[in-house]
């Protein structure tokens, strides 16, 4: 018993010498301890609680999940060279692996998928809604595997990628 009480002893008077020390350390510091920067500290306040039933009535993701494919329009014209070329770029970030160099399906990881990716340069694919496509490429096929990109590629790059997607017209 006395052994035990004089170990707890001992133990308790390291961790305190130990505080003591870290604490003593810590005030001759001459920057702040991670825990007292204010970076952290906005994280600290509570978010502020929507009314139940709120949706948004200008912008958001909200609005195109609920959108019909024809209510889903391009803010810029598909077909600026500027947009194309800024989706060539999304290509090669987000697709490329999947959907391959030759827009075939034969990407790195492409065919391992059931069902795997078609030809994005099929009369399908090329003659579908501009508003179809944004939907699959943000929330996914049902059923299917293309994977929902909405919280990866913001608004405007997925429209880049579309405008990019119908520049390469149908396969001859
Ligand atoms: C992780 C792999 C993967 C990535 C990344 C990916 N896709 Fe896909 N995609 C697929 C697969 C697999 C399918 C077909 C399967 C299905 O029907 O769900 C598909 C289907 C599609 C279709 C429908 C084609 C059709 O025949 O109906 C389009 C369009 C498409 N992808 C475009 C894109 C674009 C554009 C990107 C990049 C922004 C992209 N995908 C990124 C795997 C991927």
């Amino acid at each position: 018993m006395v052994r035990i009480l004089s170990v707890g002893l001992i133990v308790s008077a390291i961790a305190l010498v130990a505080w003591g020390a870290i604490t003593g350390y810590d005030n001759i510091l001459q920057v702040g301890r991670m825990w007292q920067t204010p970076v952290i500290k906005p994280h600290e306040n509570p978010i502020p609680v929507m009314a139940a039933g709120s949706v948004p009535y200008s912008g958001g993701e909200a609005l195109y999940r609920i959108a019909t494919d024809e209510e889903i329009t391009p803010p810029f014209s598909l077909s600026d060279p500027s947009a194309v070329t800024a989706g060539k770029t999304t290509y090669q970030y987000y697709c490329i692996h999947c959907h391959g160099k030759y827009f075939d399906g034969y990407g790195t990881v492409g065919q391992s998928f059931a069902p795997p990716p078609g030809d994005l340069r099929s009369t399908r694919v090329q003659s579908m809604h501009p508003g179809l496509l944004f939907k699959e490429i943000s929330y996914g096929i049902a059923g299917g595997r293309q994977p929902p990109l909405a919280t990866t590629i913001e608004v405007d790059d997925r429209w880049n990628a579309i405008a990019f997607v119908k520049s390469l017209g149908v396969r001859n």
